[in-house]
């Protein structure tokens, strides 16, 4: 594939650029422009890579008429228009693996705190109070830890709270019952999931089958005080239901880190996220130092493989429509 020059229309680690340059790739970064800029500049550039603030969307595809691919500096490509691009014969590819270990990171950080107060009872004695009894948690030793996706981030947050002495149980369509065996996660299917968790964290892509998975009706069959972690994807977790267990004492926490709307707006969202037993953050799965310099390389040495000039870049693992490639 013939890449000249690259447009990072996003704040993405300097490793990003040096890699690019070094294979003998221009690049430009430009950030934050305009819708109607990014329309005019597009055609310039054989390649564009973003992290989550430029929108590629179709009007955008269709003015790039040399673009050849749009790489994501992260996981997950949902402010691409995957369709629009394909249609377009654009390879669309992302970083999937660079960022799981911030991300299973930051899901243990909020299953502890959770269980012991932590951000509560900090703001409180900020606050100028010292409300011991108020803010008593509970032992995560010998609770259970249900996982829906068992992937790359899933797994992971297993082997960690099994450190912790939780029992981890688990769901995931493409893994088998051996599989997560092998991992020390007892694989159930979801009916019998629920109503053995004292905390449910989710690591699934945000897909029609996922959307709403944590609703009204899996929460009621749980056990009274359940927790609910989500650092995976907005969407995944139903907030209103969510925000409605909370009120009742069916649902005893919540950790959030991603939203249906991003910065969150929406009353519901805002209620929930100021609810005192839910401790939110604002989308910083992948927020490290090293996340960051690994998804910049990654998204590099991706784009390097596709021009096929360098033997020690072949693979783009990343891509999500191989299609355009085979059709190609
Ligand atoms: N908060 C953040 O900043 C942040 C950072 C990194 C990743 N993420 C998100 O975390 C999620 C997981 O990422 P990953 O790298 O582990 O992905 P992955 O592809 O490695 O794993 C996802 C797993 O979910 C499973 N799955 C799909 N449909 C399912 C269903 N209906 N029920 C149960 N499991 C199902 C898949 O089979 C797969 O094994 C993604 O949504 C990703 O975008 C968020």
């Amino acid at each position: 594939m013939d890449i000249k020059r690259v447009l990072v229309a996003d704040a993405v680690d300097a490793a990003c650029t040096e890699l690019l340059k070094k294979n003998s790739i221009e690049v430009d970064c430009k950030y934050k422009l305009p819708k109607a800029q990014l329309i005019a500049e597009i055609k310039n550039y054989d390649a564009l890579i973003v992290r989550s603030d430029t929108k590629v969307t179709a009007d955008v595809i269709k003015a790039a008429t040399n673009l050849k691919v749009i790489g994501r500096a992260g996981a997950g490509v949902d402010n691409i228009d995957v369709k629009a691009a394909t249609d377009n014969k654009v390879v669309v590819l992302n970083t999937p693996g660079g960022n799981a270990i911030s991300a299973c990171e930051l899901t243990c950080a909020l299953i502890t705190n959770l269980a012991r107060n932590v951000t509560a009872a900090s703001a409180s004695l900020k606050a100028g109070r010292w409300d011991r009894k108020l803010y008593a948690g509970h032992e995560l030793s010998g609770k259970t830890l249900a996982i829906i996706g068992l992937g790359r981030i899933g797994k992971e947050v297993a082997i960690r709270m099994q450190a912790w002495g939780m029992t981890t149980i688990g769901y995931d369509p493409i893994i088998t019952a051996e599989q997560a065996k092998e991992f020390n996660v007892e694989y159930l299917p979801l009916e019998q999931l629920w109503p053995r968790a004292d905390y449910i964290t989710v690591h699934t892509p945000l897909i029609p089958a996922t959307r709403n998975l944590i609703n009204n009706a899996a929460l009621d069959v749980c056990k009274k005080g359940v927790r609910i972690i989500n650092v995976a994807r907005g969407g995944i977790v139903n907030e209103a239901d969510v925000l409605d267990a909370l009120k009742s004492g069916q649902c005893g926490g919540a950790a959030i880190d991603v939203f249906e709307q991003e910065p969150p707006t929406n009353p519901v969202t805002l209620e929930l996220i100021a609810h005192e037993k839910v401790v939110a953050t604002p989308h910083l799965g992948a927020s490290t130092a090293e996340a960051q310099v690994r998804v910049a390389v990654e998204v590099s040495e991706q784009i390097i493989a596709l021009t096929g000039k360098n033997a020690q870049y072949t693979a783009a693992p990343g891509i999500i429509n191989r299609s355009v490639l085979e059709n190609n």
